[in-house]
């Protein structure tokens, strides 16, 4: 059922699964906004790193992640109150040191672990909540951040096949990386995700699971495309 609040579809699952590419496809067809909610973890780490702030200071500082959490918001393209379509340029995207690198994903993991930090991001991501609607990616979007969500995916593949892809990214932007490297830290990255106490990455019993190693972006997006007609009819 549709409610009064803009629909949100969310699509979480482990690292290079698919979850932007999908998003980012759904987002462009249907008119939908788009959150990428691992690039607020990037940045964050990114942010904590260029201001030198100690990790055990934000682990039990709430005025510390909360003024980072500010610092991000302002770095936002579009006023606070135009909620349609806001993200990041690529200024600060690349900005304090690039967010799509392995190393900066693994440095957010670090600190995505910490409840205070997961704290101060929550209302930013909701932020992105405006009609006609929502697509949100990440680990926790379904459980904690969006748990009214209309559809909830479960997007995965083989850890070889989320490795593959990695390389080919990063290749496509001129970072070389040795294959079983990335595979090795995909993995490990996976596992402190699925096995932290904050928000964990978690299958939950109520989202439609999309096992993508033999499905392409188009494949799979035109999946959740139909379910989302199923569910929203004209939008
Ligand atoms: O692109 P990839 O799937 O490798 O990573 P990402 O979605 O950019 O997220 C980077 C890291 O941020 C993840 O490994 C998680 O530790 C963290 N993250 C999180 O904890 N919760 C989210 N909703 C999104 C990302």
């Amino acid at each position: 059922m549709v409610g009064i609040y803009p629909p949100v579809i969310t699509i979480d699952g482990p690292s290079a699964s698919g979850k932007g590419a999908v998003s980012e496809f759904l987002s462009n067809k249907t008119g939908f906004n788009y959150l990428d909610s691992g690039l607020l973890y990037r940045l964050f780490g990114l942010e904590v790193l260029s201001q030198g702030i100690s990790l055990s200071v934000l682990a039990d500082d709430w005025s510390e992640s909360k003024r980072l959490a500010e610092c991000l918001e302002a770095k936002l393209v579009g006023s606070p109150k135009e909620t349609k379509n806001r993200s990041f340029s690529q200024v600060s995207i690349n900005g304090n040191g690039d967010a799509r690198t392995e190393q900066a994903g693994a440095f957010a993991s670090k600190i995505a672990k910490m409840p205070l930090v997961r704290r101060a991001l929550l209302d930013l991501q909701r932020s992105f909540r405006a009609r006609p609607g929502l697509i949100a990616d990440g680990r926790d979007m379904g459980s904690v951040v969006f748990p009214d969500a209309l559809l909830k995916v479960f997007l995965t593949a083989s850890p070889s096949c989320r490795a593959e892809r990695r390389h080919k990214q990063l290749k496509d932007k001129g970072i070389d990386v040795s294959l079983v490297a990335l595979e090795t830290s995909l993995v490990d990255r996976d596992y402190h995700d699925s096995s932290r106490r904050a928000s964990p990455l978690k299958f939950l019993e109520d989202s439609m699971v999309i096992d993508s190693t033999d499905l392409d972006i188009v494949q799979v997006s035109y999946m959740i495309e139909k379910k989302m007609g199923d569910l929203l009819g004209e939008w």
